[in-house]
């Protein structure tokens, strides 16, 4: 069984794909601050599993401190997820987000360079993209002006890990893009849990649904899409784990050092259909209105999923109605909690 160390694998798209790596047979190793996580998600991954996966609360940019984890455990990949991923707090903290997002990266190479781990999968986003000329967007589309200081933080990052493979450095790198990953895990154990006001859609719809929050506001109405509300390409996060599965296999078998791949549905939803399709599935009442437009948003992306298709032999099982079930269903348990 392979070791895989999970930075950030107590998070939302971490501890869904250390489910599904425990599914697949490896030995996931969560390494986390807990800084945009809970406990309540290391209990539920044990529940969904059978058993407590080895967990080190650990800063991946303090080096000594990784340095030792890579000595205790000797995994032979990483998957690194551990980054803050704050769109709007990023353009006020810029350089909150460029220390830890690429600080966090350098220190994990370095360490695993001098422990010979060979096998990185990077959780990447297609916030990289910016507004793309042309739709699906395809890996070697232009990249234009990624629009926050976190999108710039995953250009650099991208490009580090282009560098390295460049320089010919023996690690081997799958870039993954994700585009705009929802849901939670059919058993309600784990799922996104929001610090403070959500900023994402679904966690705000969820939470307006249960009375958290008085309505959503639909940010715009007047972008040039079918019904004039912001087009996004929705990713069931059951989905997304499962790519970061066929990403390490693929690591396993090709001779290539680095390349990148699109995680999306390859299909895109508007906000008003999003908010439809949540009443009609839950038979749960929205109260919405029209808002203006949110500062940096982009009007529409939806991804090419062919190369993913090809190369990782992936593809998306469930929907965006799976996914709102799920949500709710995880909001719902959640009240439980609280
Ligand atoms: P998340 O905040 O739920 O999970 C990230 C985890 O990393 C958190 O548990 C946090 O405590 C931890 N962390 C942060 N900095 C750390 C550090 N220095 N050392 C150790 N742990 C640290 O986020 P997520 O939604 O699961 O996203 C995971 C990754 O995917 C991030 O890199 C994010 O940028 C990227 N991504 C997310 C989305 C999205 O919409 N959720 C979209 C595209 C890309
Ligand atoms: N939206 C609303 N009302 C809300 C929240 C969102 O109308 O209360 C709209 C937005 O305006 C946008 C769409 O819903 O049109 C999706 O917004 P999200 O905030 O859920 O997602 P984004 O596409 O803005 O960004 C997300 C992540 C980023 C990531 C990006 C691409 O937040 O971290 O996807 O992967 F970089």
């Amino acid at each position: 069984m392979k070791k895989v160390l999970v930075t950030g694998g107590s998070g939302f798209i971490g501890s869904h794909t250390v489910v599904a790596l425990v599914e697949s047979g490896y030995e996931p190793i969560i390494l986390d601050t807990l800084e945009n996580s809970d406990p309540l998600i290391l209990e539920g991954i044990s529940k969904i599993i059978g058993f407590a996966p080895k967990f080190y609360q650990i800063d991946c940019r303090d080096k000594t401190a990784l340095w030792s984890v890579f000595q205790q455990e000797q995994p032979e990949a990483v998957i690194h997820f551990a980054a803050y991923k704050a769109v709007g707090e990023s353009v006020s903290e810029p350089l909150k987000y460029y220390s830890n997002n690429i600080v966090s990266l350098i220190h994990l190479l370095e360490v695993m360079d001098r422990f010979e781990c060979r096998k990185l999968v990077f959780s990447s986003s297609c916030t990289v993209y910016g507004q793309p000329d042309t739709l699906p967007v395809t890996e070697t589309s232009d990249a234009h002006n990624a629009a926050s200081p976190y999108g710039y933080t995953k250009v650099v990052c991208e490009q580090l890990i282009r560098d390295l493979a460049k320089a010919g450095c023996p690690l081997q790198s799958a870039i993954l893009r994700y585009f705009n990953p929802v849901g939670a895990h059919p058993s309600a154990h784990i799922g996104e849990l929001p610090i403070g006001v959500p900023n994402n859609l679904i966690p705000y719809i969820t939470q307006t649904a249960a009375g958290i929050r008085p309505k959503l506001i639909v940010h715009g109405s007047d972008y040039d899409t079918p019904d004039g509300s912001g087009v996004r390409d929705f990713i069931h996060v059951v989905d997304l784990a499962e790519a970061h599965v066929a990403a390490l296999r693929w690591l396993e078998s090709t001779a290539l050092s680095a390349d990148d791949f699109n995680l999306g549905q390859g299909k895109g939803d508007s906000v008003l259909e999003v908010v439809n399709a949540f009443m009609r599935v839950t038979g749960v009442s929205l109260p919405f209105e029209i808002g203006p437009r949110r500062q940096g948003d982009i009007e529409q992306i939806f991804a090419d999923v062919s190369k993913a298709k090809r190369e990782l032999g992936w593809q998306t099982k469930l929907t965006i109605e799976d996914a709102l079930k799920d949500a709710w269903r995880w909001q719902l348990r959640l009240a439980e909690r609280s």
